[in-house]
This record gives structure tokens, sequence and C-alpha cells, in this order.
């Protein structure tokens, strides 16, 4: 994965590196460094750790007088975590820094090797280095193309090259966006990294070189090319946690006001949402927690609007051979808009003339400017490496379409009390979050577990799914999510004395086989911890109730609860809850 950022302009450049890397911490936090230049002096600064680390040995610097700079901050894939793995990477006058992955590194490498080069670290990016500055003329644009013509994979760079006084930027299949004012210019991954110093923004796409001076130019196979400077307003109140003790907790919070936000619009007017009736199939797609948001869809869909639907991860289906029909239409779900295997399913479906929708939270990512349509979640910023607002977004606006279909299909014939329960639904999860404390209790029985298991059936099954997600992600407990009638195949032998088992029951036709799926498993010794609604109440112990609402929104209520537990059991267990160890927020490679 890994961030980049790069700044030119008339003040010091290291401020504006640090910050920017602390923004693009989600995508990477094993080490971390930055080059700076002036003058033809260059000086490079790496660290392993987190940003801070570096911050530490920068501090002990006096480096306020460079004005040019890259930085880098890591998610290993080729090479430990090492300094002499960190970026940037020098080779002879080529520094850079580099977000993506070269396939064909090795190869390249041997050929330099058999050269004379000698590579002081086990990343592809040295490869990068190496091979640009075999190429290197006095025509950069020109040596910079003509070296990357070496090259398979993805890349996002950014180069300095000594004796010169720019920075140049290449792209492929990794996000790089420009920022421009009139003094200073900006690179990064993302534009979270600089929104605050501009909202000036240009997009790089596939095969451009950009040049970053006191101006910008942007080149493809050699050539200038005239590139859009786009105006974006952002929201920059995400950025500061509001009192609350991790970014994961201030956004479950969030839920209430994001739902708000997102959903209004189209209540206002159903038809701002995209037809789904001239489909025949539909393909949620999706990786992560976006993919399970896609199950509560793909259940909603098949079982209120009657349509097939596959619910995929995204590393699965792109290399599958999906035999589509030209009534298909292929939905991605991601929050950032920037997740490597579901750009690829994106194009997948493009290539074979598919319609694709996204619903996506970052307007300005790939894969919501790719896209043939876009319904957009208004999460704002989301910090937390783990998903929760975006999630529970995700998973409305496909409750919502669902709704929807199976109105435009004859298959409901009274909306309107389904559309109350999405017009009110903001003001029952802030009822849900505000009652935290009765959650508490669970979070005692399971924080000192090493095994959990999450049980349900069919809309059930689709929360567990994510529950048992949430939960191993940020408490590092190992947990499972099965659907009920699985249990006896294999998964009820590892049943033990106190294990925890949690069962999700709303759905009132399986209700009944799931309950007695959950016995089964308490007989066998687990502790078990039920959710389930009103209608259902068992009137056991470690049952949570939430109130009576139909399958279109009774998901939204659950997770919720399932998110809190995740985090206060993370919380009781001192793990470092917005940052899990070896994740990343945006996972840009494959
Ligand atoms: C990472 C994040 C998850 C997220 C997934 C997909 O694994 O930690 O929270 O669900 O990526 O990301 P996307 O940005 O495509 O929704």
């Amino acid at each position: 994965m890994c961030g980049i950022i790069g700044y030119k302009g008339k003040n010091s450049a290291v401020e504006v590196l640090i910050k920017g890397l602390k923004n693009l911490e989600y995508r990477g936090y094993d080490s971390a460094g930055v080059a700076l230049y002036k003058n033809k002096e260059l000086k490079v600064i790496k660290s392993v750790g987190k940003i801070s680390k570096l911050e530490e040995k920068i501090n002990n610097e006096n480096l306020d007088t460079y004005n040019i700079g890259i930085a880098h901050t890591r998610w290993a894939t080729n090479g430990a975590v090492t300094l002499e793995n960190a970026h940037p990477h020098t080779v002879g006058k080529v520094t850079l820094v580099h977000n993506g992955i070269i396939e064909n590194a090795e190869e390249v490498k041997r050929n330099l090797e058999a050269e004379g080069v000698v590579f002081n670290s086990d990343t592809d990016t040295e490869v990068v280095a190496a091979i640009i500055n075999k190429y290197l003329e006095e025509d950069v644009i020109s040596s910079i193309t003509n070296a990357l013509k070496n090259l398979k994979g993805s890349y996002a760079l950014g180069i300095i090259i000594d004796g010169d006084e720019k920075i140049y930027v290449a792209k492929n299949k990794s996000p790089l966006v420009l920022g421009v004012t009139k003094d200073e210019k900006f690179f990064a991954s993302d534009v979270t990294a600089i929104n605050d110093y501009t909202n000036e923004f240009i997009f790089m796409d596939d095969g451009e070189i950009g040049v970053i001076d006191d101006e910008v130019t942007i080149y493809k196979d050699k050539k200038e090319i005239p590139k859009k400077i786009e105006t974006i307003e952002f929201d920059l109140s995400s950025k500061d946690k509001q009192g609350y003790k991790h970014y994961m907790l201030k956004e479950i919070n969030e839920e209430p006001i994001r739902l708000e936000k997102t959903l209004i619009p189209y209540l206002d007017d159903l038809s701002k949402l995209p037809n789904l009736r001239k489909y025949d199939e539909i393909h949620i797609i999706g990786c992560g927690s976006a993919m399970y948001a896609g199950m509560v869809g793909k259940t909603l869909l098949e079982e209120k609007a009657d349509v097939r639907t596959i619910c995929e991860v995204a590393s699965e289906y792109r290399y599958k051979n999906v035999i589509y029909d030209k009534r298909t239409l292929v939905i991605l779900i991601s929050q950032s808009g920037e997740t490597a295997d579901t750009i690829a399913t994106l194009e997948k479906a493009k290539e074979n003339n598919i319609d694709t929708l996204a619903i996506v939270n970052v307007k300005t990512s790939t894969i919501a400017r790719k896209s043939d349509n876009q319904i957009f979640i208004e999460a704002g910023e989301e910090v937390a490496v783990a998903t929760t607002k975006a999630y529970l977004l995700q998973a409305a606006v496909l409750s919502l379409l669902s709704l929807k279909l199976a109105y435009d299909k004859g298959m409901i014939e009274d909306i309107s009390s389904y559309l109350d329960e999405f017009r009110n639904i903001s003001k029952y999860v802030k009822n849900i979050i505000d009652k935290e404390n009765d959650y508490k209790s669970v979070v005692s029985l399971i924080k000192d577990k090493e095994d959990i298991f999450f049980i349900g059936r069919k809309l059930d099954y689709a929360m567990c799914l994510e529950g048992s997600l949430k939960l191993k992600e940020v408490s590092y407990i190992h947990s499972e999510a099965y659907q009920a009638g699985e249990l006896k195949h294999g998964t009820i032998s590892l049943i033990e004395e106190g294990m925890p088992v949690f069962s999700i029951i709303t759905d009132d036709e399986v209700a009944d086989k799931t309950y007695s799926n959950l016995l089964e498993v308490a007989s066998r010794g687990a502790t078990t911890i039920l959710i389930t609604k009103k209608s259902l109440k068992q009137d056991i112990d470690n049952e949570i109730l939430v109130d009576d609402m139909s399958d279109f929104t009774i998901s939204l209520l659950v997770i919720p609860i399932l998110q809190i537990i995740a985090y206060y059991t993370a919380l009781e267990r001192g793990c470092d809850i917005d940052k899990p160890k070896n994740l990343a927020k945006s996972v840009t490679v494959e």
C-alpha cells in the first residue's frame, strides 16, 4: 500500500511532509522516510516504526531551509520492515518514493546486477530508481518514460533527480493527485494528505508523468497534455477526534448524522436512485467490510426484490471466468474508492461492457470517477483503519436500493411504513449508541477469550460476518462467523466450556432454527450471547434487544452494537484500536 507525498514551494518542505505523512498513515505505518533537496544538496532521513519515530529524528536537525521534498510511509510488500527497505531509495542521481508493486522487479534487478548495479535493499522500489538512473539523460521526461517501459505492475512515484530543482511524478494503477496554489505545489497518494493547503487538484491518470516546478506540467507519451484543475470543498472536521479517545468511537458516534446526510436526499425523491429493474442479475463486489455490506444487500435483493445476486470478494472475482449477461449490473462497494482489487473489478466489468454502479465515499476516487453511475455515502473522512460508519452507510444504501426495487417490481404494496423506518433510522441508531454501557457486560465476558464464534442465518449471517471481522481486527481475538446450520458439520467440535458464541436472530422465518443451534452450543458449554429483536425475546442470560424493525433496516441497529462491543473489547485488551497491526485502511495493492 504505502502513502507518498511531496512538496515544492516557497516554504519549508519538512513540516508539510510530516503532517501529510500523518494523514497518510492509514495506508501503512511500519516505516517512513523523507528526502529533502535544495541547491544540489540531498538529505535523506528514514526510520522504522510509526511517523512519530521519524519525527523524533527530524526534530533533532535543522531542516527548515529545504523547500523541495518527497516522503513515504510504508506498508511492507517487498522486503522486511528494516531501515534499508524504508523509502526514499537512491540509486545514482535518482531518489524516489513509491506506492505500488513492481511485478517483474526480480527480473529487472537481475539484469541490472549483471550490468554492475549494486542494490542495498530488498525492495522493488530500489529497482525503479536503478532503471530510471540507467536511462537518465538530459531530457528527463523521455528518460523516465523509456525507463518505465521496462516495468510491469503498479506505481505512483515521486522522484528527485540530483542537479535538478524539480520533482517528477509518474502513475500507473496506483493513485496520485497533485495539489496547486500560486506559490506551492504538492503531490500525494490522496487528497487528504494535502487538503489543509489547497482545494485545487489535478488527478493524474495512468501513463502520465508530471513535472512539479513553479508550475505543474503533465506529459503523456513524451508530449505535454492539458489537464483540468478540479476545485473540491472539504469538511475538515473529520480530522479531529473531537474529544473521543479514538477515531473508531468518534466515527461510530457519527453514524446517526451520517445516515441522515446519506439517505435523506433519496428518501425525499426515490427516483434519484438508479433503476435496477432493467437488470436480471446483480454482482456486488468489494473487499473486507465493504464486501460484507454487500452481503446485506445481496440477501435483501434476493429475498425481497427477487433478483439473482452474487456477492463476492474482489480479489477472487477479478480473476474468475464470470459469465455475464447483458442485463447484469456490477455494483462496486468501496469507502476509499482506491482498493486495487475493486478497481480491477470495475475494469473487468467495463471491458465486458457491463453497467457499473459504485457505492463509494471518496468522491474524487478512481472508482467514483470511472464507474458509470455513483451513489455517494456521506461518511465524511473515515480515519480509523477498521471501518464503522462507512460500512453502515454502504449497508443502508444497499438496503434502500433493495426496498425501491422490491416496490418497483410490485413485491411491496405499501412502501410508506418502510420509508418511515429509513426516515427515523438516525434516531434509532442514536438510541442504540447512547446505550453503550448496556453492552459492556458482554465485553467483560469476551475480553479474555481467544476464540469466539458468531452464528446466524441469511441476513443475520451477513451481520455475523461483519461483527466477527470487526472484533478480530481491532481486538486480535480469533473470531469466526458461521452459518448456524453449518455448525454441525465440523465447527461444533471446537466448542469448549466457556467459549463465547454470539448469535444474531432477527429473521422471523429462521429464528427458531438458529435458536436451536444456540441451544446446541450452550449445551456443550458455550457462553452464549444473543442479539435479537424484542418480538423474538427469549429471556435468557446475555440477551441484547433491539426494536422491531423490518428486515430492510434491522441490520442498521444490530451492527452498531457489534462495533461498540468490538471497540470496548479492544480497549480492555490495550490494542492500538485506530491502527491495528498489519492492517491498512486503503489497500491499494493486490
Ligand atoms: C481495508 C479496511 C477495511 C475496508 C477494506 C475495503 O481492509 O481496513 O475497513 O472495508 O479495506 O476498503 P474500501 O476502501 O474499498 O471500502
